[in-house]
């Protein structure tokens, strides 16, 4: 609990009527759901140590997501959290995920087509072949960590395919994007910051590599045609180019690699909904719909508040960082019957799911990680049926923003 004053005198930090709690990080790392399924019963708000506020209930996130009021945070939380410049600072402060308005839409707009539902469903056929060989590769091994052997390389292939980076790079892009990735996730320390700047700073070298080598020699690919339109247009700075990119590659890899894994790990813990979708493929998207749900692997969106917020009662004050809880939102019993309950076969699953946000910043990447997940789960089920966990479940850690994952051990 806080309510002092010197507390209460940070930015983003509000003024709570008594009796509202503040949770901590340590208590919400150590069980998320828990936790936020005591508080949400009793306030649609509570109090985060680092991020302001949370806001727990499915239809109080909904709406607020796309209520004009509530802002994305430009570059309050990199100045909260000690990064006032830098390689770390330029994501928040260049990148379409932290921008608001016209701002936001230009950096958006070039991706809007390439990634649009339509576009992305002809790269279906590739990613059932990239996900069976990837299978067949690891099928002859004893035992395996998928994570790493499988569902971290779809996406990154995807991605990389994508983008038309060498698949070569992707032990490097991927490592550098889920280090960058930490720095939303509230669990660093001030001792953390070099490391992570170190990181961000790398993968813009690489995409600004990258960049001029397209430059030098175009190809029919994505990666050129943006770099033309981008440059045509005139309307983004160079800087704005890169860390688009980079968004793109932290986006596109790690969010879907512990969604992959955490699917196939809840499947497998219930054997008969693993079996329920081997005999029936048509559950696939179902149970990709129903894992994003139990466990997602974005736990939050962050925004500020630019006038002041009722929720039931409960001001939150104009200036207060505001962390929508899309983890607590998915287990709202108001939204969700038996909602700790992992069920494929559930019949109250929105179609905007908020897993994916909503408003302006909902997910660009939304059609292409479902394609990604529907045909890694079903090459599992058609290539390696008897799959099995040999170890425990894997832990996700993490309350808020993209989440983090162990191995996850299984043998087929
Ligand atoms: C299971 C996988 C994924 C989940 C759960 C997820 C979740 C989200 C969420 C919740 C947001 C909104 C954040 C906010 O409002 O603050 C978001 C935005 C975004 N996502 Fe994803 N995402 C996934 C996959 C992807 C993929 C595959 C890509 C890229 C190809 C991607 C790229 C992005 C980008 C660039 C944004 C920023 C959009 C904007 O600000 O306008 N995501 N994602």
């Amino acid at each position: 609990m806080d309510g002092t004053d010197e507390t209460t005198q940070r930015a983003g930090m509000p003024r709570w009527p008594d009796g509202v709690p503040t949770l901590t990080v340590a208590e919400l790392e150590a069980d998320p759901h828990g936790t936020f399924r005591t508080w949400r019963r009793q306030w649609p708000v509570v109090g985060h140590e680092v991020a302001g506020c949370v806001v727990l209930r499915a239809g109080d996130v909904d709406r607020l997501m796309r209520d004009p009021r509530v802002q994305a945070t430009e570059t309050l939380y990199p100045e909260m959290r000690g990064i006032p410049v830098g390689r770390l600072f330029d994501i928040f402060a260049h990148g379409m995920l932290t921008a608001n308005g016209a701002v936001h839409r230009r950096r958006r707009s070039p991706f809007t087509r390439t990634f649009a539902a339509r576009m992305i469903e002809g790269l279906r056929p590739r990613i059932r072949a990239a996900a069976e060989s990837l299978v067949r590769d690891w099928l002859p091994d004893r035992e395996v960590d998928l994570v790493a052997r499988y569902t971290a390389l779809i996406p990154a292939q995807t991605i990389a395919d994508i983008l038309g980076l060498p698949h070569d790079d992707i032990p490097l892009f991927t490592r550098l994007a889920y280090e960058v990735s930490r720095v939303l996730s509230f669990t660093f320390e001030p001792e953390d910051i070099p490391g992570l700047e170190a990181a961000a700073s790398a993968l813009q070298d690489y995409v600004v590599t990258g960049l001029e080598l397209r430059r030098a020699a175009p190809r029919d690919d994505f990666l050129t045609r943006f770099l033309a339109e981008a440059e045509a247009a005139g309307d983004l700075t160079a800087e704005e180019v890169v860390v688009q990119l980079v968004q793109m590659i932290i986006g596109g890899t790690d969010t879907t690699r512990v969604a992959g894994a955490m699917q196939a790990a809840l499947l497998l813990q219930h054997p008969e909904q693993w079996a329920a979708v081997r005999c029936e493929p048509g559950l696939i998207p179902a149970a990709v719909a129903e894992s994003l749900r139990y466990e997602p692997s974005v736990g939050s969106a962050g925004r500020v508040a630019r006038e002041a917020i009722d929720l039931d009662g409960i001001v939150i004050p104009a200036g207060s960082m505001i962390m929508l809880s899309t983890l607590s939102a998915l287990r709202d019993e108001a939204a969700f019957r038996d909602a700790d309950t992992f069920d494929i076969r559930r019949a109250d699953l929105p179609r905007l799911q908020p897993i994916f946000g909503g408003g302006a910043h909902r997910c660009i990447g939304e059609a292409l990680a479902r394609i990604e997940l529907e045909e890694g789960l079903g090459a599992l089920m058609r290539l390696a049926p008897g799959l099995r966990l040999t170890g425990a479940m894997p832990v996700l850690h993490g309350h808020a923003c993209i989440r983090r994952i162990g191995p996850l051990q299984v043998a087929a």
